[in-house]
């Protein structure tokens, strides 16, 4: 069986945000589509070992901020390669309660709130099945995760449930490379070092965390 051809499925990228113990929590996810249109419903898959899961089965309610081609991408990294168990994602960012849920500041293309319906156990994953309560409009053109991959040049951590585990975006005219042991983002120079005060634009780390490959 060819599994790259699950490649050619195509996604958006998403903000989830909930509540766990009064605490804002969250993470991204690549994986939320509507179901029903009549009383709207959308589902998202959530890995078990994401905090966010616990939080938004807790709480039974939650929020989806929909990224947007400007969206700042540090978001992506902060909320999707780091756990909500041990870092307050919203540190330096803050985040907007809306329906008592947590949406984090920035500029995205919309927002959903949602309330759990039904969850469907998938081994790995949890899939959450959540009627909308509300929306809030947003500005710019939805980023999909094919423009992640290709223009951002992003990758996934294995709790993502389309985790590819190779590399891309190899820009091969590029005479140094740096990889962030974080995130796996690949800085490319022209041959000089990376800088000192070098912070990835994926998950925010610094210099220290990247290593030259190849
Ligand atoms: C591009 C991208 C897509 C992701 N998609 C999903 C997803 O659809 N479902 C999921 O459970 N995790 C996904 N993840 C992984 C979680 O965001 C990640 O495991 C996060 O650290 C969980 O944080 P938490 O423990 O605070 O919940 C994705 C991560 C990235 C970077």
């Amino acid at each position: 069986m060819d599994l790259s051809v699950l490649y050619n499925l195509s996604y958006g990228l998403y903000i989830v945000g909930a509540f766990k113990n009064g605490k804002a929590v969250g993470c991204t996810i690549n994986t939320c589509f509507q179901i029903t249109s009549d009383t709207p419903r959308v589902a998202v898959s959530l890995n078990k070992n994401n905090h966010t899961l616990e939080a938004v089965l807790q709480n039974g309610r939650f929020s989806v901020s929909i990224l947007s081609e400007d969206s700042d991408p540090a978001v992506i990294g902060r909320f999707g390669f780091m756990s909500s168990r041990d870092t307050d994602k919203y540190e330096g960012r803050g985040y907007e309660v809306i329906d008592y849920v947590p949406c984090v500041n920035g500029r995205f293309a919309g927002r959903l709130i949602l309330e759990v319906e039904q969850t469907v156990d998938c081994g790995t994953h949890m899939l959450i099945i959540a009627r909308l309560t509300d929306t809030v409009k947003g500005e710019g053109t939805p980023m999909t995760y094919a423009y992640y991959h290709n223009v951002i040049k992003g990758k996934e951590p294995k709790n993502a449930p389309t985790y590819r585990g190779d590399s891309t975006g190899k820009d091969v005219t590029a005479k140094r490379r740096f990889e962030c042991g974080v995130c796996g983002y690949i800085a490319e120079t022209e041959g000089e070092d990376l800088p000192a005060d070098y912070i990835c634009p994926i998950c925010s780390v610094d210099r220290s965390n990247f290593t030259e490959i190849d």
